[in-house]
């Protein structure tokens, strides 16, 4: 099988200084409002890397960061399944103040199971920042404390979000083409 040479992408959505700028106003509010305390950000492989690693870089405060990985059954976008932790944390977060750094919130089952299984550890504070929001295909209430843009029903590529692992390199956000 041959790969595209050029991204099977229909349009840019978010160019990379639309990106840059956003993620910097987020960082900015981030590092005031946890001035003082020992924050720790936990990002979800594979998708939030390249977000929690512009994040942390633009943010004015110490910042701690540790990973886990998960795994979804039956995960195809439109039937979202289980997950697990396939990689767990590295070090307890017991009292401590965690931030959670997610891609995007689509359904909000991923960020569910982990605020809930990360709740049980007993954080000091737990609160939840994604670079993407789709509100409309919510199927549970999910607070969202910091998020960079709220965007409509396409499936997106770029800054860390992939089809089948690819594109997460690119350096804007873009809607997929259709039909790939
Ligand atoms: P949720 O559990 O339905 O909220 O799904 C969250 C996960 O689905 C994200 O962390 C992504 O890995 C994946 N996902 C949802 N929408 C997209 C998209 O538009 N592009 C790439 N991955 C997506």
């Amino acid at each position: 099988m041959s790969i595209a040479a050029v991204p099977p992408i229909e349009r840019i959505l978010f160019t990379e200084e639309q990106v840059n700028e956003r993620v910097h106003e987020v960082a900015a509010a981030i590092s005031k409002q946890y001035e003082g305390r020992d924050l720790k950000m936990i990002g979800v492989m594979k998708g939030s890397v390249y977000f929690l690693t512009a994040l942390t870089r633009a943010m004015t405060i110490p910042v701690k960061i540790d990973f886990l990985a998960i795994s979804s059954f039956a995960s195809t976008r439109n039937s979202p399944g289980m997950v697990r932790i396939a990689k767990d944390l590295d070090e307890p977060i017991e009292g401590e103040d965690v931030l959670l750094v997610e891609d995007i919130v689509d359904t909000g089952l991923t960020a569910r199971y982990l605020l809930q299984t990360l709740a049980g550890r007993a954080p000091n504070s737990l609160g939840i920042v994604t670079m993407l929001d789709r509100t409309s295909r919510r199927l549970i209430p999910l607070p969202i404390e910091f998020r960079c843009f709220e965007i409509p029903d396409y499936f997106v590529i770029g800054c860390g979000l992939d089809y089948k692992q690819r594109y997460r390199n690119l350096r804007y956000i873009a809607v997929m083409r259709q039909g790939v």
